[in-house]
């Protein structure tokens, strides 16, 4: 299909990192559409993993990538990362594009996340730290720099400096931290504008051509539907739009212009941070799925908290998605058990039970999960086919959903997903 978002279905770390490199080999362009450094992707290729963070995974295939509007940008560690792929060998030049209108982490975005984060103490979010939110903020306040402020150091310098003024005052009055020096910033900036200039572009015109001349565009999202600003589980939740109507928003072009949209879902579920989490595995196999699945956050390192796919969220996902298939990934994790719950409904506080998921977030918070148990499948998944019993949970799955399974991933390199 010309156009096709790959979204998270759950709480992000989907393994969407492993299905977008494996679509981007017959895509001509690769879109990253929100968020930021916050979103670590892992991507095996032979001997080398990749962890990146900021550039679009497509440019590990490389193929010319976007960074959308929506998308808010570290200069740091964009520059960071390119440095990084071109000294290990791969070729980005001429393949990085990034919107002149997405925003730009400064550094009391930065300072302000952890500050905000350690004042909430047992309220907080469980944020990566990385100043998503607060760079968000300011977008929507309107207070916000811009990557094409880089091309312009007058304008540059004053909206730093108008910028700083407010900044030190919450940072020294309201959080005891250190000011920042208007001067410093902008010396610092300008040095990484010098490198990000040459990658600004009209991210809209780029691939509303590609689409035009019928070439094929990816759009991949960071994080996952449950973490969606609007309709994810908030304030658990991060800045801005993963779910997949998120991809014609950042890159300005009309939501009918999007052919297909391939959910990936984890064969499990794992959530970072705090919030409520009604398949969370009780007792010692959430350790097991965690060690055998590794389960540590890409960006923190944090240990990710296990649960059993969970079918109401999932239908979730598929309807604020649309999704129109689903890559299941690391099926192979859940070949240790001889057991395999799968939520299949949420009991709510009054005692009736549901398969979609609750709309009130009381509802959410109290629920417990209904499990139906299914056979686990007692080997190792290897092979070109699925044994007959873990195709039967796939296909319990797309029968919950009524939505096909067009991927399953069982292993962690690139040549581990099966096409069904
Ligand atoms: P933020 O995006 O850093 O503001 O964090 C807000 C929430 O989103 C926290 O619960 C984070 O743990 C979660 N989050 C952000 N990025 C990711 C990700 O890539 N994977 C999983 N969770 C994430």
């Amino acid at each position: 299909m010309p156009a096709t978002v790959i979204v998270g279905a759950q709480w992000g770390d989907e393994g969407k990192g492993k299905i977008v490199d494996l679509l981007a080999r017959d895509s001509d362009l690769v879109c990253r559409y929100q968020g930021g450094p916050n979103a670590g992707h892992t991507i095996v290729v032979g001997e080398e993993t990749y962890k990146i963070r900021q550039v679009p995974s497509g440019i590990i295939r490389g193929k010319p990538s976007a960074i959308g509007a929506g998308c808010v940008v570290d200069p740091a560690v964009l520059i960071g990362e390119i440095d990084e792929l071109e000294a290990r060998g791969l070729e980005t030049e001429g393949l990085v594009h990034v919107s002149g209108n997405a925003h730009l982490i400064m550094p009391w975005h930065v300072a302000l996340d952890g500050a905000r984060e350690r004042r909430l103490g047992r309220l907080q979010i469980g944020t990566t730290r990385r100043g998503i939110g607060p760079a968000y903020a300011d977008k929507a306040t309107r207070i916000g720099v811009r990557v094409q402020d880089l091309a312009d150091p007058k304008i540059l310098r004053e909206k730093i400096e108008l910028a700083v003024a407010e900044k030190n005052v919450w940072l020294e009055r309201v959080y005891d931290l250190e000011p920042f020096d208007a001067d410093e910033v902008l010396d610092t900036l300008l040095d990484h504008a010098a490198r990000i200039r040459p990658w600004i572009a009209d991210t809209s015109l780029l691939v509303d051509r590609a689409l035009h001349d019928g070439r094929r565009v990816l759009f991949e999202g960071g994080q996952g539907t449950l973490l969606d600003l609007d309709h994810g589980t908030y304030p658990f939740v991060t800045s801005s739009s993963p779910i997949a109507a998120g991809a014609a928003v950042s890159f300005g072009i009309g939501p009918a212009r999007i052919d297909d949209v391939l959910g990936v879902a984890k064969s499990y579920v794992t959530r970072v941070g705090e919030g409520p989490f009604p398949s969370e595995i009780e007792g010692e196999a959430q350790a097991r799925v965690r060690e055998l699945g590794q389960e540590f956050g890409t960006v923190t390192g944090r240990e990710r908290r296990c649960g059993w796919l969970d079918l109401v969220a999932l239908r979730f996902a598929v309807r604020v998605n649309g999704i129109t298939s689903l890559a299941l990934t690391k099926l192979d994790v859940l070949s240790a058990f001889s057991e395999l719950p799968v939520c299949v409904r949420y009991r709510l506080p009054d005692g009736t039970e549901t398969e979609e998921f609750p709309a009130h977030q009381s509802d959410f918070h109290h629920c417990k999960p209904v499990f139906e148990t299914l056979p686990g499948w007692n080997g190792e998944l290897a092979g070109d086919g699925l044994p007959a019993v873990a195709r039967e949970y796939v296909e319990f799955v797309e029968r919950a959903l009524g939505v096909p399974v067009a991927l399953v991933g069982t292993g962690a390199s690139r040549e581990r997903v099966l096409t069904l």
